[in-house]
C-alpha cells in the first residue's frame, strides 16, 4: 500500500490558515483521498488536555517547549504516523515548525534544544509538505482582533509576531524542499488557486 501524505499548516495566529485547511480537505476529497485533519498542539485525548493548559496558563518557556514535544510525541505515535501507515493522508494545523516559531524565535529559547528534542521525537519524520502562510505582523493582528478573543499566545505583543514569522522563514530557509511560502497579503482566490497548483501536483505524483 502506498503511504498517505503529511502536510503541515503554518503561519502566525490571523495568517489565515484554518480557511485554507478547509479548501485542500475539499480537494481531496474531491480526488477520492482518504485524509484527516489534525492540530497541534492537540490532536489527541491527551494532547487536547495539553493544549489547554498550554493555551491558558503561565509556564516557563521550557516548560512549554517540553510539554509541545510531548503532546508531538503521543500525536505523532497514536494518530499521525498510523494514519500515514494505513495510506491515509494527514493534513496538521501546525507542527513541529511551531515550536521552533513560537517558543524558539518568539521566546528566544534555546534553538539547539528545540533540535535535540525534534531529533528525539520526530526522528526521521518530517512533514512531506509545509504550507507557511506569510503576513505582515501588523495585517495579522488586525484580522485577529476582529474574529475572537485571544488566548495566551495571541495576547504576545506585535514584536513578539515578527519574531515568530522570522522564525517561520528560518526553517523554511533550512527545509526549502518541504516549505511552499504563501504570501497571505493576496486575495483568497489567488492564495487558494496557488495552493491548488501544489496540491494538484502532489496528488498527481
Ligand atoms: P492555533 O493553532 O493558531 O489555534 P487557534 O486557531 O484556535 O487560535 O493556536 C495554537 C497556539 O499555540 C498558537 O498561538 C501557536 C502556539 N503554539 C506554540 O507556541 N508552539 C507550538 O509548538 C505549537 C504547535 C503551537
Amino acid at each position: 500500500m502506498k503511504k498517505g501524505r503529511f502536510i503541515t499548516f503554518e503561519g502566525i495566529d490571523g495568517a489565515g490558515k484554518s480557511t485554507h485547511i478547509q479548501f485542500v480537505s475539499g480537494m481531496l476529497k474531491q480526488a477520492g483521498i482518504e485524509h484527516i485533519i489534525t492540530r497541534e498542539p492537540g490532536g489527541t485525548p491527551l494532547g487536547e488536555q495539553l493544549r489547554d493548559i498550554l493555551l491558558h496558563q503561565e509556564m516557563s518557556v521550557a516548560t512549554e517547549a517540553l510539554l509541545m514535544f510531548a503532546a508531538r510525541q503521543e500525536h505523532l505515535e497514536q494518530k499521525i504516523l498510523p494514519a500515514l501507515r494505513q495510506g491515509i493522508w494527514v493534513i496538521s494545523d501546525r507542527f513541529a515548525d511551531a515550536s521552533f516559531a513560537y517558543q524558539g524565535a518568539g521566546k528566544q529559547f534555546s534553538w539547539e534544544k528545540l533540535e535535540q528534542l525534534e531529533t528525539w521525537v520526530l526522528g526521521e519524520v518530517q512533514p512531506d509538505l509545509t504550507l507557511l502562510f506569510d503576513l505582515p505582523a501588523k495585517i495579522a493582528e488586525e484580522r485577529r482582533s476582529r474574529t475572537h478573543e485571544p488566548d495566551k499566545f495571541e495576547q504576545e505583543k506585535s514584536d513578539f509576531f515578527l519574531r515568530v514569522q522570522a522564525g517561520y522563514l528560518k526553517r523554511a530557509e533550512t527545509y526549502p524542499e518541504r516549505f511552499r511560502v504563501i504570501d497571505s497579503s493576496q486575495t483568497i482566490a489567488a492564495i487558494q488557486s496557488q495552493i491548488a497548483d501544489i496540491i494538484q501536483s502532489m496528488i498527481d505524483t
